[in-house]
């Protein structure tokens, strides 16, 4: 596809990967909306980026309902949405609470279902479309720690797998990018160390990887891509 005027949905375009996606959309022509819940961080990233910016949170049915009205008030159609909005807390299974686990659960799974299902409802009427979803390699084997985070991120590779064997008649492309280690905020809002130095991913690896298989021309599509730092030490 080609990105220039292309409209674009990134949720979590606040902060890190979905920060990074959305300046190099915007770089490459698109017209592009972020969601995300802090309304400070929203605001700068607004100004920095020349993105419309919107206050929701994907959990919240209601949230997800007026994205989608805002954005189509806006830009009249969307193009691409990137399931990116994400967290992660890291427990033994002994230790791991329902409360937590539930809330990663219901931003990581049931927030990409429902901004998922308002795009799949909008791109079947256009017979067009493209949905990103941001898993991790997290979704492609287990770990200590890793009960509520990396089964979110199976689920969403999961749900991936189900929406583009519903969605490709209606010539959707559905895709699942599955970054490893990158330099963001997500370790610290986890309460997680992360040691950065510049042999580490940044969000613009990311973004790279997600330009490069939204450019392929509509007559295919990147089921799946892995990104890995070629040499990455602490
Ligand atoms: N960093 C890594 O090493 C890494 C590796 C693989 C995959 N990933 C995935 O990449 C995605 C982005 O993570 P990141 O590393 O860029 O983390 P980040 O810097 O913490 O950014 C997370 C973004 O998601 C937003 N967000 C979180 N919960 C939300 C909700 N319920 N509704 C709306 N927005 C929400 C945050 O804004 P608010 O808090 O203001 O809502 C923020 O904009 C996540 O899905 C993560 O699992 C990260």
């Amino acid at each position: 596809m080609n990105l220039t005027n292309a409209t674009a949905l990134i949720t979590g375009g606040s902060s890190g990967i979905g920060y990074a996606i959305a300046r190099t959309l915007v770089e490459s022509g698109a017209k592009v909306a972020i969601t995300g819940r802090h309304r400070s961080r929203l605001t700068d990233a607004e100004q920095a980026l020349g993105v419309y910016a919107i206050n929701a949170d994907v959990s919240k049915e209601e949230d997800v309902k007026r994205t989608y009205e805002e954005v189509l008030s806006e830009f009249g159609h969307l193009d691409i949405l990137v399931n990116n909005a994400g967290t992660g807390v890291f427990h033994e299974l002994v230790d791991q609470d329902l409360a937590s686990f539930e809330a990663v659960m219901a931003t990581n799974v049931t927030g990409a279902m429902l901004m998922g299902r308002e795009a799949a409802k909008h791109f079947a009427t256009r017979n067009s479309g493209n949905i990103i979803n941001i898993a991790s390699t997290a979704a492609l084997r287990g770990a200590p720690k890793g009960t509520a985070y990396y089964a979110s991120k199976f689920a969403l590779r999961g749900m991936t797998e189900c929406w583009r064997a519903e969605l490709r008649k209606h010539n959707v492309r559905v895709m699942l990018v599955n970054p490893s280690e990158v330099v963001t905020n997500f370790f610290e809002t986890a309460g997680l160390p992360q040691v950065a130095n510049d042999s580490k991913l940044r969000g613009e690896e990311i973004a790279h990887a997600v330009k490069s298989i939204l450019e392929m021309d509509n007559r295919g599509f990147t089921t799946e891509l892995t990104v890995f730092a070629t040499n990455p030490h602490d």
